[in-house]
């Protein structure tokens, strides 16, 4: 990259919230968590070194809006009050270096286990996960009211932790995206049925957590753009939700796709090369088109070229990266002052294999022994 200031390093709004240059860490679960949902020191230090390494916003991996909501025994909680103190500590850890900090609110759903839970776990509808072989129950009407306010109070801690913005997680097969997708969603009542039927919860879960969060505060969301599957939500719809989303008064909205199902999805191995990067640029150019919004880009960019295309051509507005910054936190300010590689990241998938190890590279650090309570 030449030493001129690249477009990268160039600070812009994202709806509500001024970010110091175009650089997002997309939300990557940390499995830090105690078994209580808190977080501690580890998860103070992981987001310090990533602040410090210069990107503009981290949003932080994702905590579960109810206990129920857990994909993982540690995974961060926000479903009570007593999750606010550690949270606060990561928060104060990204601002004093200068980044924005973001908070992810989900819910498993049906991508989750007894084993985890402690009971069945709770979809849409009961259609079978084919990658764990579990059949989800189907939620009662007063459930997914419960879930509707359980997304706003969730938004209102992260607030209180003192984050900048929140970003609905609508993407990857959890509760959400669940609701979105036919595959998922076989519901025949007010919830389902028709495209605009299933699109009320994501909807009504927008509404709710404005309302607790207020009008002037950030509020984001990562939508499924494809869920790489037979049977899945069409970017017809996808259009639809994010057109939706942005009369309602979104700030910004990150395209990924995939499940846990689907055979090649949201975390793709082999991005060996400038054309295998930004697998999801084709989603960013159509929903460019529908909204005018401030779109992120996650998915495979490893280059800083690809970056700065995807942003000179206008196709997306931020780029974000997650397994990069795994293995260099520091590539933001390594780019910035003027290295030309692009990540080291060789895109194995393998830091996503170890559930209940700490999030680490595992070819620089194979193992990560101290990385588990
Ligand atoms: C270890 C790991 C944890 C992840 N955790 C989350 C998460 O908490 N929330 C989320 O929306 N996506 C999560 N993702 C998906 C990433 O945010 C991103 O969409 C995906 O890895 C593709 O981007 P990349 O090619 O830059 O890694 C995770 C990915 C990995 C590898």
């Amino acid at each position: 990259m030449e030493n001129k200031m690249s477009v990268l390093f160039e600070p812009r709004k994202m709806g509500r919230l001024k970010i110091p240059n175009r650089l997002v860490r997309s939300a990557t679960a940390e499995r830090m968590a105690r078994p209580d949902g808190t977080c501690g020191p580890q998860m103070e230090k992981l987001y310090s070194d990533l602040a410090q390494g210069g990107v503009g916003l981290i949003i932080v991996g994702h905590a579960c809006v109810r206990e129920d909501g857990r994909n993982r025994l540690s995974m961060t909680g926000i479903y009570n009050d007593d999750h606010i103190p550690g949270l606060m500590k990561v928060v104060e850890a990204i601002h004093k270096y200068g980044a924005k900090a973001v908070s992810q609110i989900n819910h498993a759903g049906r991508q989750t286990t007894p084993a985890v839970i402690g009971k069945t776990p709770m979809a849409p509808s009961a259609v079978t996960n084919k990658a764990t072989g579990l059949t989800p129950r189907e939620m009662t009407l007063a459930e997914i009211e419960d879930m509707i306010n359980a997304f706003g109070h969730a938004a209102h801690r992260a607030k209180a932790a003192g984050f900048d913005g929140v970003q609905i997680h609508s993407a990857h097969g959890y509760l959400i995206s669940e609701f979105n997708s036919p595959y998922t969603n076989t519901r025949q009542d007010e919830w389902g049925g028709t495209a605009e039927k299933r699109m009320r919860f994501i909807t009504e879960v927008y509404k709710e957590v404005r309302r607790q969060v207020g009008d002037s505060y950030p509020v984001l969301v990562k939508l499924n753009a494809d869920d790489c599957l037979e049977g899945g939500i069409t970017v017809e719809e996808v259009s639809e939700i994010a057109v939706r989303l942005e009369r309602l008064g979104i700030d910004a909205i990150e395209i990924s796709g995939g499940m846990a199902e689907s055979k090649v999805g949201t975390i793709r191995a082999g991005i060996d090369s400038r054309e295998k990067e930004a697998y999801f640029l084709p989603y960013a150019k159509r929903l460019k088109k529908a909204v005018s919004v401030p779109l992120l880009l996650v998915g495979g960019i490893r280059s800083p070229e690809a970056a700065e295309e995807i942003l000179d051509r206008g196709w997306a507005d931020f780029i974000s990266l997650c397994r990069p910054l795994i293995r260099e936190p520091n590539l933001p300010s390594e780019w910035k002052n003027g290295r030309t590689e692009k990540a080291a990241c060789i895109s194995c998938g393998k830091c996503s294999k170890y559930p209940d190890r700490f999030i680490n590279c595992e070819v620089i650090h194979p193992g990560h022994p101290e990385g588990s309570f």
